[in-house]
């Protein structure tokens, strides 16, 4: 039987290590120093060619996740087709997306899946892109987007999408706590603004003492300098995540802080079967949805199947 040709993508989930927010700038985005992890929480891409082109959605929060033009794998789709010159008006794709990644979580699964989509159409399409090539494309779509290309560790300035790759032999686990809810980063963003126009809320010091302590590989020393300066605006919206951070650390966590713009908590622990534990015992904490084990680094979007003929 004739299968249209189709390629199934992994799309893994960041967290920031680091992440230190400076001023607001006349563009309206804020110029970031970052410390990326990619982690083992994935969801999964397949784009195929398809008389019915469209996007599928299924899996965790795939009701409130757009389908249309809104949808940034979507965009990614209209991005590299005008990249390589294909008229964007006849497109014969079809996008199917298996979410895990929580939806509005801080943890880029929009982005996610959009790099993802980038690295199958090329597959798709037979495009010769290189990574860097298909960064370009990447970066026109979101900040994140080109950091899930290469997965891995990464250095993000700019507005995160200037990346410098950090090797680190080492694996770290984590805990993830997902919230009841998603919260909008652009209102997260806004409400720092906020916060820093009446006071002024600490801010994350330098990256440097937190890329030795993941170079040395000791979870108890990287414990102690992860730092986001998102937290305090997503805890000022959502004061009860405070709640959440100390129930994963009473569950016995090294460390924890909200992912990104939130409202996912990670936990770092010890090794896979201390994440076991704590993560046994948070699940029975009510105040977040499902509690689920991961581990980082791991590769950025990558190609997991092919099927059918390619033209
Ligand atoms: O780039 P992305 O579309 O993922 O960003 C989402 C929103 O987060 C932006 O619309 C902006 O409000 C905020 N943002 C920011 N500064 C950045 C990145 C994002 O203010 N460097």
């Amino acid at each position: 039987m004739f299968k249209s040709p189709s390629v199934r993508v992994s799309a893994p989930a960041k967290i920031n290590l680091h992440l230190g927010v400076g001023n607001l700038r006349p563009d309206g985005r804020h110029d970031l120093v970052t410390v990326f992890q990619a982690l083992s929480l994935t969801d999964e891409v397949v784009v195929s060619v398809s008389a019915d082109p469209g996007v599928e959605i299924r899996g965790e929060g795939a009701g409130t996740v757009a389908r249309g033009a809104a949808n940034r794998a979507w965009q990614a789709v209209l991005a590299l087709a005008e990249h390589c010159g294909r008229s964007t008006a006849d497109i014969d794709v079809r996008l199917a997306l298996h979410k895990k990644i929580p939806v509005a979580g801080g943890m880029a699964g929009g982005n996610a899946d959009a790099a993802a989509t980038l690295v199958g159409l090329a597959e798709l399409w037979k495009l010769d892109l290189t990574r860097a090539e298909l960064a370009t494309v990447a970066a026109r779509l979101g900040s994140d987007v080109p950091f899930h290309l290469f997965g891995g560790h990464a250095l993000g300035t700019g507005r995160a999408d200037e990346l410098m790759g950090v090797d680190i032999p080492h694996q770290f686990h984590w805990v993830v706590a997902l919230d009841h809810g998603g919260l909008s980063t652009p209102l997260v963003f806004e409400e720092l603004e906020l916060l820093r126009a009446r006071a002024q809320p600490p801010r994350v010091g330098h990256y440097p003492p937190l890329l030795d302590a993941l170079s040395s590989g000791d979870p108890g020393q990287l414990a102690l300098l992860l730092g986001n300066d998102l937290q305090a605006a997503a805890l000022s919206i959502r004061p009860r995540l405070g709640r959440t951070l100390e129930a994963g650390l009473s569950a016995g966590a090294l460390g924890g802080l909200i992912s990104g713009s939130g409202p996912t908590c990670v936990f770092l622990c010890q090794d896979h079967a201390h994440a076991l534990r704590v993560g046994r015992r948070l699940s029975g904490y009510e105040g977040c949805r499902a509690v689920k084990v991961a581990c980082g680094p791991v590769l950025g979007a990558r190609v997991v199947d092919r099927q059918g003929e390619f033209a």
